[in-house]
């Protein structure tokens, strides 16, 4: 039995993150345009540094929820488990998942500004101006708008070979990551782990939406699959 995972901030929202699109979502704080464009970044990077050091804090001092925990076990009941998620915090390697397809980056590093996928550690505030051993400004470990996500090909293939997809805690908004569904085989059953009304499209015939909070929703959808 093959199951892919695929979340978004909700599933983070009980460790205290904040999503983006919900009401008092990041993006009501911020203007995307300021701090997570390609524009963005040649503009005013330092800007683009100082918004990510405050989610790299947020991020270091939460702790992952029963949601994180949850999809743990599943993968331990299920070891081919994969996880694609657009979170770029580390709830789920710190709850203990493996596999684990980050599409919009990953908090926790920096990358070259001259190669997307060379990446360094960083587990405190990056200082603005600092190179990467390649010579290049380092920045953000971030996939902003207007730029390539590199690891959707591999999400997409990690997910045309899904007999179960479980959707958590997304609004479906962004592409390409939103389209991920589609590329599910036909005959996947898709479970939809969120509170809001995330933008089916035409999957709403399809999907079994849960409409419940990720910590109460994806454990007890996980408790039912590992013991049919
Ligand atoms: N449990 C489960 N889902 C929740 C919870 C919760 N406790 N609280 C909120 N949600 C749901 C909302 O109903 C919504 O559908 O999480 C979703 C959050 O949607 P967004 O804020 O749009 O987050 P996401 O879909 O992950 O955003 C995608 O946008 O700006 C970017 O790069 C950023 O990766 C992010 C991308």
């Amino acid at each position: 039995m093959k199951i892919v995972v695929f979340t978004g901030a909700g599933v983070s929202a009980e460790s205290g993150l904040g999503t983006f699109r919900d009401a008092d979502g990041l993006w009501e704080k911020y203007r995307v345009e300021d701090v997570c464009t390609h524009e963005a970044w040649l503009r005013n990077p330092e800007l683009c540094v100082e918004f990510y050091n405050a989610r790299r804090r947020d991020t270091l001092t939460a702790q992952p929820n029963a949601a994180h925990f949850a999809i743990t076990k599943l993968q331990e009941n299920f070891p081919d488990t994969e996880i694609i998620t657009q979170n770029i915090d580390d709830l789920h390697e710190r709850a203990g998942s493996h596999n684990i397809t980050h599409l919009h980056g990953e908090i926790t590093k920096l990358r070259s500004n001259i190669d997307e996928t060379d990446t360094v550690p960083c587990m405190g505030d990056q200082h603005y101006g600092d190179r990467h051993p390649d010579g290049s400004l380092l920045r953000p470990y971030i996939v902003f708008f207007g730029e390539g996500v590199p690891y959707f090909p591999r999400a997409c293939q990690i997910a045309s070979t899904a007999d179960i997809l479980i959707v958590v805690g997304t609004s479906l908004n962004v592409y390409p990551a939103a389209s991920l569904l589609e590329y599910a085989p036909d005959t996947a059953k898709i479970y939809v782990v969120d509170p809001g009304k995330p933008e089916f499209g035409h999957f709403r015939y399809r999907v079994e939406h849960i409409q419940k909070k990720a910590s109460e929703g994806v454990p007890e959808l996980v408790d039912m699959l590992c013991k049919s």
